[in-house]
């Protein structure tokens, strides 16, 4: 008996619900390699949940007595009361979390427990567990999205003037912000939450009736059931009800992009933490040390977090090879889902959480920040959009532009340090006005197009995000 069977009090020992047609038990091995229960039993509270639905249904619609309904509804209440204080404890041996909530029903209540699965399956019982489990777990995951949105939006607030060098292949290109910087990752993560919504909208069906795969000959009353689980409606087809895990790997690629936008944010974090770069310090409480070199502080966070993406991706590889050669209906493969989706769920989830810590208790250094918009002649479109302003053709305007960076390098300074002779030698439009017009400040605050770095721009930026948060 492993350690966790150890506590179990009630639901122990008992046949397979299946076991009728066998003369012989299974082989423990056997046993061993098909339970489920270690895995499903997170859904234990909304299993009973959709089972006293089920159950009050069936006293409703005549099919059991109603009295046994209500026995078997109060049972079942107890039951999972028991469970949340720890007054019952799972039964490790049973073969999945239906049989031991079945099992420490009928043993609690006898003949009447025995009717609780009447016109149901443990097919069309597993996709409303997963359902009911889907739509308060994605909820707590979409706080936690706007925590760390609310987070970098108040970073950004206080930083709309702080300078940062943009970077397109990691070449300094254009002075932005840190607070424009900051709320990209923000909007990143926005759709993220959309795209949970999106997928929550789309299990909103009730699959209980749908039975093994083929309905039942029972007068089910399957709209009263998911109305009195609050879904908008029942599934439209038995066979695809109990055929299908779209909605696990919907979930589960919305996670991988979660953890896309997570790891790369995180690269950035890492990149900026070194001594070359120095735009960020992560708290000491938010880094770890080398066991000997005694000077590290390194941003093991950071690079768990990049590294923990790997396996949500491998998750999601896992459910769409799960279901790729699968003929309708249900096929054993589908328990699999389980083990991915909470696996990707628990590691999103852990993420979210450590990533709001790291970034929440971060010090910008904004003196290094903005040497970084200095050096690497950012401002060169600068220069080409100053001579588009006199008139000059864009291409032609680049040219000058980069007549003028070849000065700049030869002369081994930047572009806002070359002399006025210089800038007419390239073009006789450019005057000494140039030099305000190209400082890392001008340029960032010159970029007043809608979605701009623009300190203005940026703050409606701010403002909308924040209006979400608040939604
Ligand atoms: N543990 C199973 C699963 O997750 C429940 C459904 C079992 N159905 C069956 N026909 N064996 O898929």
């Amino acid at each position: 008996m492993s350690e966790k069977n150890k506590g179990a009090i009630e639901g122990g020992n008992h046949a397979a619900l299946w076991s009728g047609r066998f003369k012989e038990g299974p082989d423990g091995a056997a046993v061993e390699f098909e339970t489920s229960i270690y895995v499903d039993e997170r859904m234990a509270q909304d299993d009973i949940k959709g089972s006293i639905a089920h159950a009050t249904m069936l006293g409703e619609a005549g099919i059991i007595p109603k009295e046994e309904s209500l026995q078997i509804t109060g049972e079942l209440q107890r039951i999972g009361e028991d469970l949340l204080s720890g007054k019952l404890k799972i039964d490790y041996s049973a073969e999945d979390i239906h049989s031991f909530i079945e099992g420490v029903l009928t043993d609690r209540l006898g003949e009447a427990g025995k009717k609780v699965h009447t016109g149901r399956s443990r097919n069309d019982q597993i996709a409303l567990d997963e359902r009911l489990y889907l739509r308060h777990a994605i909820p707590d995951l979409q706080r936690r999205i706007k925590t760390v949105v609310s987070v970098l939006v108040s970073i950004a607030d206080k930083h709309k003037e702080s300078l940062l060098s943009g970077y397109t292949h990691m070449q300094r290109a254009q002075p932005v912000s840190l607070a424009h910087h900051l709320c990209a990752w923000a909007w990143m993560l926005q759709r993220d939450w959309q795209r949970l919504e999106d997928a929550l909208g789309r299990i909103n069906k009730c699959p209980l009736g749908a039975g093994a795969l083929a309905g039942s000959t029972l007068p089910l009353n399957r709209e009263m059931v998911a109305e009195s689980l609050g879904f908008e409606g029942v599934t439209d087809n038995s066979l695809d009800t109990v055929a299908d895990r779209d909605y696990c790997i919907e979930f589960t690629a919305a996670f991988s992009l979660i953890m896309a936008h997570l790891s790369r944010f995180c690269e950035e974090i890492i990149i900026w933490s070194t001594e070359e770069f120095k735009f960020i310090t992560l708290s000491e409480k938010w880094s770890t040390g080398s066991s000997i070199m005694p000077q590290k502080k390194n941003p093991d966070f950071a690079e768990l977090i990049r590294g923990r993406t790997g396996k949500v991706y491998g998750n999601l590889i896992a459910l769409l090879t799960m279901v790729k050669g699968l003929p309708l209906s249900y096929n054993r493969d589908m328990q699999e889902d389980k083990e991915s989706l909470f696996d990707a769920y628990d590691t999103v989830y852990s993420c979210l959480e450590v990533f709001t810590h790291m970034i929440g208790t971060a010090q910008w250094n904004e003196a290094k920040m903005a040497s970084s918009c200095v050096g690497g002649h950012s401002n060169a479109t600068d220069v080409a959009d100053y001579l588009v302003r006199k008139g000059m053709p864009f291409r032609t305007a680049h040219g000058v532009a980069a007549g003028a960076v070849r000065i700049a390098i030869e002369k081994n300074c930047n572009l806002e340090d070359l002399d006025i002779t210089d800038f007419q030698r390239c073009s006789p439009l450019i005057e000494k006005d140039i030099f305000e017009y190209i400082t890392p400040d001008g340029c960032m605050k010159n970029r007043k197009t809608t979605g701009g770095p623009a300190p203005e721009e940026v703050a409606k930026q701010i403002a909308s995000l924040q209006d979400w948060i608040n939604q």
